[in-house]
Protein backbone atom coordinates (compact mmCIF):
# COMPACT_ATOMS: atom_id res chain seq x y z
CA UNK A 1 0.00 0.00 0.00
CA UNK A 2 1.56 3.65 -0.78
CA UNK A 3 2.36 6.40 1.37
CA UNK A 4 1.03 6.79 5.07
CA UNK A 5 -1.19 3.24 4.59
CA UNK A 6 1.62 1.31 4.54
CA UNK A 7 2.14 -1.54 7.86
CA UNK A 8 5.66 -0.91 9.18
CA UNK A 9 5.95 2.49 8.06
CA UNK A 10 9.48 2.73 10.04
CA UNK A 11 10.65 -0.65 9.66
CA UNK A 12 14.82 -1.10 10.41
CA UNK A 13 14.92 2.81 11.95
CA UNK A 14 16.23 3.62 14.81
CA UNK A 15 14.32 6.22 16.88
CA UNK A 16 15.92 8.14 20.15
CA UNK A 17 12.94 9.60 22.69
CA UNK A 18 13.50 11.96 25.04
CA UNK A 19 10.88 12.21 27.75
CA UNK A 20 10.08 8.46 26.52
CA UNK A 21 8.88 7.54 29.78
CA UNK A 22 5.84 8.56 30.17
CA UNK A 23 2.72 10.54 28.89
CA UNK A 24 2.70 11.21 25.27
CA UNK A 25 6.40 11.03 24.43
CA UNK A 26 5.25 7.18 25.52
CA UNK A 27 2.37 6.74 23.86
CA UNK A 28 4.83 7.99 20.71
CA UNK A 29 7.45 5.63 21.33
CA UNK A 30 5.14 2.48 21.63
CA UNK A 31 3.84 3.56 18.16
CA UNK A 32 7.27 3.91 16.73
CA UNK A 33 7.80 0.41 17.57
CA UNK A 34 4.44 -1.37 16.34
CA UNK A 35 5.86 0.38 12.85
CA UNK A 36 8.72 -1.59 13.22
CA UNK A 37 11.61 1.11 14.80
CA UNK A 38 14.43 -0.16 17.73
CA UNK A 39 13.55 2.47 19.93
CA UNK A 40 16.00 4.14 23.05
CA UNK A 41 13.71 5.75 25.28
CA UNK A 42 15.67 8.77 27.73
CA UNK A 43 14.34 10.75 30.92
CA UNK A 44 15.57 10.84 33.95
CA UNK A 45 14.06 8.14 35.64
CA UNK A 46 15.59 4.35 35.37
CA UNK A 47 12.87 2.95 36.51
CA UNK A 48 10.20 4.48 34.61
CA UNK A 49 12.44 3.71 31.18
CA UNK A 50 12.75 -0.02 31.82
CA UNK A 51 8.76 -0.21 32.82
CA UNK A 52 8.39 2.00 29.48
CA UNK A 53 10.51 -0.23 27.48
CA UNK A 54 9.32 -3.20 29.05
CA UNK A 55 5.66 -2.72 27.51
CA UNK A 56 7.41 -2.65 24.39
CA UNK A 57 9.38 -5.68 24.48
CA UNK A 58 6.53 -7.39 25.73
CA UNK A 59 4.39 -6.69 22.58
CA UNK A 60 7.10 -8.00 20.18
CA UNK A 61 8.86 -4.62 19.80
CA UNK A 62 12.35 -3.77 20.31
CA UNK A 63 13.41 -0.94 23.07
CA UNK A 64 15.80 0.15 25.80
CA UNK A 65 15.61 2.99 28.47
CA UNK A 66 18.99 4.99 29.28
CA UNK A 67 19.03 7.46 31.66
CA UNK A 68 19.92 11.03 31.52
CA UNK A 69 18.49 14.85 32.43
CA UNK A 70 18.28 17.02 29.16
CA UNK A 71 20.05 19.66 31.41
CA UNK A 72 23.00 17.40 31.41
CA UNK A 73 24.72 17.13 27.90
CA UNK A 74 27.51 14.57 29.19
CA UNK A 75 24.60 12.58 30.15
CA UNK A 76 22.65 12.75 26.54
CA UNK A 77 25.82 12.71 24.96
CA UNK A 78 26.58 9.48 26.57
CA UNK A 79 22.77 8.12 25.94
CA UNK A 80 22.99 8.78 22.47
CA UNK A 81 26.47 6.90 21.89
CA UNK A 82 24.77 3.71 24.10
CA UNK A 83 22.07 3.78 21.35
CA UNK A 84 24.17 4.00 18.68
CA UNK A 85 26.36 0.94 20.20
CA UNK A 86 22.83 -0.90 20.59
CA UNK A 87 20.80 -0.31 17.60
CA UNK A 88 23.05 1.82 14.94
CA UNK A 89 23.05 5.20 13.59
CA UNK A 90 19.92 7.38 14.65
CA UNK A 91 17.45 7.67 11.88
CA UNK A 92 14.40 9.68 14.29
CA UNK A 93 15.18 12.25 17.20
CA UNK A 94 12.14 13.06 19.16
CA UNK A 95 12.73 15.54 21.73
CA UNK A 96 9.83 15.14 24.11
CA UNK A 97 11.26 15.61 27.46
CA UNK A 98 9.05 18.99 29.13
CA UNK A 99 8.24 20.66 32.81
CA UNK A 100 5.92 22.80 34.05
CA UNK A 101 3.78 23.88 37.32
CA UNK A 102 1.19 26.41 37.14
CA UNK A 103 2.26 29.65 38.64
CA UNK A 104 1.56 33.43 38.61
CA UNK A 105 4.88 35.43 37.29
CA UNK A 106 5.02 36.59 40.69
CA UNK A 107 4.74 33.37 42.48
CA UNK A 108 7.62 31.71 41.28
CA UNK A 109 11.48 32.32 41.38
CA UNK A 110 13.94 33.13 38.66
CA UNK A 111 15.17 29.21 39.46
CA UNK A 112 11.52 27.93 39.38
CA UNK A 113 11.32 30.19 35.87
CA UNK A 114 14.56 28.82 35.08
CA UNK A 115 14.24 25.14 35.38
CA UNK A 116 11.39 24.78 32.89
CA UNK A 117 13.14 26.81 30.21
CA UNK A 118 16.59 24.29 30.56
CA UNK A 119 14.62 21.60 30.50
CA UNK A 120 11.95 22.81 27.95
CA UNK A 121 14.13 24.82 25.54
CA UNK A 122 18.03 24.18 26.62
CA UNK A 123 17.10 20.44 26.94
CA UNK A 124 15.94 20.69 23.20
CA UNK A 125 19.00 22.48 22.36
CA UNK A 126 21.05 20.04 24.09
CA UNK A 127 19.32 16.76 22.43
CA UNK A 128 19.70 18.00 19.01
CA UNK A 129 23.25 19.12 19.57
CA UNK A 130 24.26 16.32 21.28
CA UNK A 131 22.15 13.79 18.23
CA UNK A 132 23.73 15.72 15.45
CA UNK A 133 26.76 13.76 15.13
CA UNK A 134 25.02 10.35 15.94
CA UNK A 135 22.27 10.52 13.20
CA UNK A 136 22.38 8.92 9.62
CA UNK A 137 22.65 11.74 7.27
CA UNK A 138 20.36 12.29 4.75
CA UNK A 139 17.44 11.34 5.89
CA UNK A 140 17.04 12.21 10.07
CA UNK A 141 13.99 13.16 10.73
CA UNK A 142 13.91 15.50 14.10
CA UNK A 143 10.74 16.39 15.97
CA UNK A 144 10.01 18.68 19.06
CA UNK A 145 6.89 18.40 21.07
CA UNK A 146 5.54 22.17 21.66
CA UNK A 147 2.65 23.43 22.88
CA UNK A 148 0.03 26.12 21.81
CA UNK A 149 1.79 27.96 24.83
CA UNK A 150 4.45 29.27 21.77
CA UNK A 151 2.34 31.40 19.78
CA UNK A 152 -0.77 31.85 22.81
CA UNK A 153 0.32 33.99 25.81
CA UNK A 154 -1.11 31.72 29.14
CA UNK A 155 -1.49 33.16 32.62
CA UNK A 156 0.01 31.00 34.84
CA UNK A 157 2.40 30.04 32.38
CA UNK A 158 4.85 32.58 31.55
CA UNK A 159 8.00 29.84 32.18
CA UNK A 160 6.42 27.12 29.53
CA UNK A 161 4.87 30.11 26.97
CA UNK A 162 8.27 31.41 26.73
CA UNK A 163 10.56 28.35 26.79
CA UNK A 164 7.97 26.64 24.15
CA UNK A 165 8.45 29.98 22.19
CA UNK A 166 12.08 29.33 21.90
CA UNK A 167 11.82 25.83 21.20
CA UNK A 168 9.62 26.31 17.79
CA UNK A 169 12.08 29.31 16.67
CA UNK A 170 14.86 26.99 17.25
CA UNK A 171 13.84 24.09 15.47
CA UNK A 172 13.15 26.17 12.48
CA UNK A 173 16.67 28.03 13.00
CA UNK A 174 18.28 24.25 12.88
CA UNK A 175 15.72 23.14 9.58
CA UNK A 176 17.63 25.95 7.69
CA UNK A 177 21.35 25.11 9.05
CA UNK A 178 20.82 21.31 9.27
CA UNK A 179 18.76 20.72 5.67
CA UNK A 180 19.12 18.57 3.48
CA UNK A 181 20.75 16.25 5.83
CA UNK A 182 18.26 16.67 8.58
CA UNK A 183 14.32 17.29 8.50
CA UNK A 184 13.30 19.07 11.67
CA UNK A 185 9.27 19.69 12.53
CA UNK A 186 7.31 20.81 15.47
CA UNK A 187 4.12 18.81 17.17
CA UNK A 188 2.03 21.42 18.70
CA UNK A 189 -0.86 19.97 21.06
CA UNK A 190 -3.31 21.64 22.71
CA UNK A 191 -4.74 19.54 26.49
CA UNK A 192 -4.05 15.86 25.91
CA UNK A 193 -6.38 13.74 28.17
CA UNK A 194 -4.49 11.49 30.43
CA UNK A 195 -1.16 13.23 31.23
CA UNK A 196 0.81 14.40 33.80
CA UNK A 197 0.83 18.33 32.24
CA UNK A 198 -3.32 17.99 32.08
CA UNK A 199 -3.19 16.75 35.37
CA UNK A 200 -1.54 19.64 36.93
CA UNK A 201 -2.83 22.39 34.01
CA UNK A 202 -7.07 21.10 34.94
CA UNK A 203 -6.66 19.90 38.94
CA UNK A 204 -10.48 19.53 39.16
CA UNK A 205 -13.08 18.49 37.35
CA UNK A 206 -15.06 21.47 36.85
CA UNK A 207 -11.50 23.83 35.40
CA UNK A 208 -11.66 20.40 32.95
CA UNK A 209 -15.10 20.68 32.05
CA UNK A 210 -14.78 24.79 31.12
CA UNK A 211 -11.30 23.95 29.31
CA UNK A 212 -13.32 21.10 27.28
CA UNK A 213 -16.23 23.59 26.81
CA UNK A 214 -13.81 26.51 25.30
CA UNK A 215 -12.48 23.65 22.84
CA UNK A 216 -14.27 24.21 19.53
CA UNK A 217 -14.25 19.76 19.22
CA UNK A 218 -14.93 19.91 22.70
CA UNK A 219 -12.53 17.02 23.96
CA UNK A 220 -9.31 16.93 24.87
CA UNK A 221 -6.89 14.88 22.09
CA UNK A 222 -5.64 11.30 22.70
CA UNK A 223 -2.15 10.64 23.08
CA UNK A 224 -2.77 8.12 20.06
CA UNK A 225 -3.71 11.06 17.82
CA UNK A 226 -0.43 13.04 18.81
CA UNK A 227 1.53 10.21 18.24
CA UNK A 228 -0.04 9.20 14.83
CA UNK A 229 1.19 12.86 13.45
CA UNK A 230 4.82 12.83 15.22
CA UNK A 231 4.67 8.97 13.26
CA UNK A 232 3.89 10.47 9.61
CA UNK A 233 6.06 13.85 10.41
CA UNK A 234 8.97 10.64 10.44
CA UNK A 235 7.82 8.45 7.94
CA UNK A 236 9.27 9.00 4.22
CA UNK A 237 5.70 10.61 3.49
CA UNK A 238 7.09 13.54 5.05
CA UNK A 239 10.16 13.98 3.00
CA UNK A 240 9.65 17.68 1.39
CA UNK A 241 8.09 18.74 4.86
CA UNK A 242 11.18 20.62 7.15
CA UNK A 243 10.72 24.13 9.93
CA UNK A 244 7.16 23.29 9.87
CA UNK A 245 4.81 23.68 12.55
CA UNK A 246 1.86 21.21 13.43
CA UNK A 247 -1.23 21.98 15.76
CA UNK A 248 -3.16 19.56 16.80
CA UNK A 249 -5.31 20.92 19.71
CA UNK A 250 -8.94 20.56 18.73
CA UNK A 251 -9.26 24.10 17.27
CA UNK A 252 -8.37 25.28 21.04
CA UNK A 253 -5.88 28.03 20.27
CA UNK A 254 -8.23 29.20 17.87
CA UNK A 255 -9.36 31.94 20.88
CA UNK A 256 -13.06 32.66 19.78
CA UNK A 257 -12.65 35.61 20.29
CA UNK A 258 -16.24 37.41 20.99
CA UNK A 259 -17.97 34.19 19.77
CA UNK A 260 -16.06 32.07 23.13
CA UNK A 261 -17.74 35.39 25.07
CA UNK A 262 -21.27 35.46 23.32
CA UNK A 263 -21.45 31.63 23.92
CA UNK A 264 -22.26 31.80 20.20
CA UNK A 265 -24.12 28.08 19.79
CA UNK A 266 -26.94 29.17 22.69
CA UNK A 267 -27.47 32.32 20.71
CA UNK A 268 -30.82 32.37 18.26
CA UNK A 269 -30.36 31.56 14.66
CA UNK A 270 -31.17 34.65 12.59
CA UNK A 271 -33.44 34.38 9.43
N1 LIG B 1 5.41 26.75 41.92
C1 LIG B 1 6.45 27.61 41.99
N2 LIG B 1 7.74 27.22 41.89
C2 LIG B 1 8.00 25.91 41.69
C3 LIG B 1 6.96 24.94 41.59
C4 LIG B 1 5.61 25.42 41.73
N3 LIG B 1 4.57 24.56 41.66
N4 LIG B 1 7.53 23.72 41.39
C5 LIG B 1 8.87 23.90 41.34
N5 LIG B 1 9.14 25.22 41.54
C6 LIG B 1 10.47 25.84 41.62
C7 LIG B 1 11.19 25.39 42.89
O1 LIG B 1 10.72 26.12 44.01
C8 LIG B 1 12.64 25.72 42.55
O2 LIG B 1 12.92 27.08 42.72
P1 LIG B 1 13.72 27.61 44.07
O3 LIG B 1 15.04 26.90 44.03
O4 LIG B 1 13.81 29.08 43.90
O5 LIG B 1 12.87 27.18 45.22
C9 LIG B 1 12.69 25.44 41.05
O6 LIG B 1 11.34 25.40 40.57
C10 LIG B 1 13.34 24.13 40.73
O7 LIG B 1 12.72 23.15 41.53
P2 LIG B 1 13.33 21.67 41.69
O8 LIG B 1 12.41 20.87 42.56
O9 LIG B 1 14.78 21.74 42.02
O10 LIG B 1 13.17 21.23 40.26
P3 LIG B 1 13.44 20.28 39.11
O11 LIG B 1 14.70 20.71 38.49
O12 LIG B 1 13.33 18.88 39.51
O13 LIG B 1 12.20 20.67 38.13
C11 LIG B 1 9.83 20.83 37.67
C12 LIG B 1 10.94 20.99 38.69
C13 LIG B 1 8.51 21.09 38.36
C14 LIG B 1 10.04 21.80 36.53
C15 LIG B 1 9.88 19.39 37.12
O14 LIG B 1 10.03 18.49 38.16
C16 LIG B 1 8.63 19.06 36.34
O15 LIG B 1 8.27 19.71 35.40
N6 LIG B 1 7.94 18.02 36.70
C17 LIG B 1 6.66 17.70 36.06
C18 LIG B 1 6.80 16.97 34.77
C19 LIG B 1 5.59 17.25 33.92
O16 LIG B 1 4.57 17.69 34.36
N7 LIG B 1 5.75 16.98 32.66
C20 LIG B 1 4.74 17.31 31.72
C21 LIG B 1 5.02 18.66 31.17
S1 LIG B 1 3.78 19.27 30.11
Amino acid sequence: MPGIFRENLLRGKVALLTGGGSGICRRIAERFAEQGAKVALVGRTQSKLDDAAGAIRATGGEAVGFAADVRDYAALERAMQQTREQFGEIDILLCGAAGNFPAAALGMSANGFKAVIDIDLLGTFNTCRAAYEHLRKPGASVVAISATHAFRPIAWQSHVCAGKAGVDILIKTLAIEWGPQVRLNIVTPGPVADTEGMRRLSPTEEIKQRLTDSIPLKRFATKDEIADLALFLCSDSAQYITGAVFVCDGGSSLGGGMAAVWQVPDLPTST
